[in-house]
């Protein structure tokens, strides 16, 4: 058995984050610009209501000013859109995140289409996509693959050269990470692969990386046997599974058999506790560099 996996400390990263964008904010006040950010939640999906708060709570930690706008599940596409022409217009608002998953009578695609380009601090909107793809850093990156590579840095890990293999190809991680990696330039330069539910044989894909992007949504699915002895593995994974011993009977599980990758990975992100905490570290820098260029 190899020595146990250097674990990589997403909540002490994100502080740091924190604490280096405090300073961007104190000189955006001077100048009297209020960063804010209006988050929209329809309907009543638990996680939801966690992730909106965890993020209103990191604003005003940093001192961006937040407005949460929360409509019912039935919520029409047309009444979504509406409220979103007014965020857009407003002059106060810097940033305009929607939290997915919506309603199934609200279409993800044109609601994402609909948030300015520049507010767009998801990086969700066509716009912001195309340049990612384009490797022009002018866009607003997705949060979480956002992280990932800010970790990968943080944690001294060498992604030039690397073979990474991102399991999962969702628009909001799996494909912008891959996007992200594969780009020349420093924090990327990787042989990316991206595995999915027709991939013949993950395994041997994953037997080969030096850097795993497990994000496919599969609870502990990346097992010790898959991998190769030193490999980074950055669990995006978020899967409420059955637990008899918890007293709400069910607990949250990545997409990585954390337990036993610890003996056999170089560099391991703790669930929950790694990738988690730079969502929304990325979420206050792209909300700063929001404000940034509207005070220009
Ligand atoms: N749902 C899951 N992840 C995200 C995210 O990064 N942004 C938004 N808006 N919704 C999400």
């Amino acid at each position: 058995m190899s020595a146990p996996a250097k674990i990589i400390d997403g909540r002490a990263i994100a502080a740091q984050i924190q604490t280096e964008l405090t300073t961007r904010v104190a000189e955006l006040r001077r100048r009297g610009v209020v960063p804010g950010l209006a988050f929209v939640r329809v309907g009543e999906d638990p996680a939801s209501k966690v992730y909106v708060g965890r993020k209103e709570k990191a604003c005003a930690e940093l001192g961006i000013v937040s407005e949460t706008h929360i409509l019912p599940e039935a919520t029409t596409e047309a009444e979504l859109l509406a409220l979103l022409g007014k965020l857009n217009a407003a002059n106060h608002l810097h940033g305009i995140l929607v939290q997915a998953p919506l309603p199934k009578q609200i279409r993800e695609s044109v609601v994402f289409a609909t948030v300015l380009p520049t507010k767009d601090v998801d990086g969700f909107h066509p716009v912001n996509v195309g340049k990612l793809m384009l490797g022009d850093d002018t866009g607003f990156k997705p949060c979480t693959p956002a992280g990932v590579v800010e970790l990968l840095v943080r944690s001294g890990v060498k992604t030039s050269g690397a073979e990474v293999v991102i399991l999962g190809r969702g628009n909001i991680v799996g494909k912008p990470m891959a996007a992200m990696l594969c780009q020349k330039g420093a924090a990327a330069n990787s042989t990316v692969t991206i595995c999915h539910s027709a991939t013949r044989d993950v395994r041997a894909h994953c037997l080969r990386a030096d850097i795993i992007v497990a994000a496919m949504g599969v609870p502990e699915f990346l097992k010790a046997d898959m991998v190769k002895p030193g490999v980074v593995v950055m669990d995006v994974g978020v899967n409420r599974v059955p637990d008899a011993t918890a007293k709400t009977g069910t607990k949250l599980v990545g997409d990585v058999d954390y337990k036993n990758l610890l003996n056999i990975a170089g560099q391991i992100t703790p669930n929950p506790g790694g990738v988690g905490p730079m969502t929304i570290a990325m979420l206050l820098q792209n909300t700063v560099r929001a404000a940034e260029r509207a005070a220009v």
